[in-house]
């Protein structure tokens, strides 16, 4: 059996909540993010967009920041950059960061409004999602099938594996492979349905793995019309699973595949509020051919997914 080292951590940060305790979290915890985003392939999760602007704050401050004082002092300076509950929560990420995975129940029950707040998306004041579906990718680490990383909500995670099962792709086309987990994923999942399917994964940085049923190509989204040649895509059968989340060119991307694609095909872009403007005008361009999912897009509330009213099924 795993023997697992239980640190006293918990014990050390609990007693001594000061500046200088926190000063240390900060750099342990800096030094731990930029590690594991670089075990990432540099991709950020949403939850790692908060973060970043946490510890910029953090290290552009670093100098006025009083280490020294107590905790509440150094938040009250820090207040005049952000609001406060924000400082609150993104400290509290780092605390409970500290106290790694394994925590003593009394400490856990212990009420203590500072250690048990949640990430606030609004920290510097910006909008943006709650604070569930931030850390939906994971807090601090991503989530994982086998040892690969997968950029995937978990929400996204368990709406694919019904839309799967219900379309049984014969073809799935993912543009933004990441570390290459997703498509391990979905090879793994359409192998457990008995369906034959074969996965193509491009990237501007191909993965450097192997994985039955999955070809990974290098490929830039600028030059799709090279990466995924209309000869070979004409042959490959239907239906078809197309996911953009690459986020470059996705007009031109989203064009290439259409002329192609059949009554039934799907078609997600992933991350999408931002991309509402391409998706407009590539809907407009190929005559409405394709009809929001609504069903798969709200199965956990309005657009509880990162594919935010993109989940497309073309029609004619
Ligand atoms: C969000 S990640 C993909 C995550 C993956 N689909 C998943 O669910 O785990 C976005 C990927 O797009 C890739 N990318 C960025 N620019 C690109 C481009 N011009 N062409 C192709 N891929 C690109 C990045 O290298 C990154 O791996």
């Amino acid at each position: 059996m795993e023997t697992i080292e239980i640190t006293s951590n918990t014990q050390r940060v609990i007693e001594n909540l000061d500046g200088s305790t926190l000063r240390l979290i900060y750099e342990e915890f800096s030094n731990a993010w930029a590690k594991k985003l670089q075990e990432q392939g540099n991709v950020p999760t949403f939850y790692d967009h908060i973060i970043k602007d946490g510890l910029t704050l953090f290290s552009m401050n670093i100098s006025s920041i009083p280490w020294d004082k107590d905790i509440q002092s150094i938040i009250s300076i820090m207040e005049n950059f952000a609001s406060r509950e924000g400082i609150e929560a993104f400290i509290s990420q780092m605390i409970n960061w500290y106290y790694g995975r394994y925590v003593p129940y009394d400490v856990r029950v212990k009420p203590n409004e500072m250690l048990q707040t949640d990430l606030d998306v609004n920290f510097l004041k910006k909008p943006g999602r709650d604070a569930m579906f931030t850390m939906s990718q994971g807090r601090f680490e991503c989530l994982k099938w086998k040892d690969e990383i997968l950029f995937k909500t978990v929400y996204d995670l368990a709406m694919y594996q019904m839309l799967m099962w219900e379309l049984k792709p014969r073809t799935i086309i993912e543009i933004g492979s990441g570390t290459g987990g997703s498509a391990v994923w979905m090879a793994d999942l359409m192998k457990s349905y008995g369906v034959e399917s074969k996965i193509i994964s491009f990237d501007i940085i191909a993965p450097q793995i192997k994985y039955n049923d999955v070809t990974f190509l290098q490929g830039d989204c600028n030059e799709i019309e090279k990466v995924m040649k209309t000869k070979i895509l004409e042959k490959m059968p239907h239906p078809w699973l197309i996911v953009e989340d690459a986020h470059v060119n996705v007009y031109g991307v989203l064009q290439h595949f259409h002329s192609l694609m059949k009554e039934g095909d799907y078609l997600i872009v992933e991350d999408s509020e931002s991309k509402q403007d391409e998706i407009d005008r590539f809907l407009k361009d190929t005559d409405e051919s394709y009809l929001v999912d609504a069903e798969y897009c709200d199965f956990f509330g309005h657009n509880v997914t990162c594919s935010f009213d993109s989940i497309f099924r073309k029609m004619k």
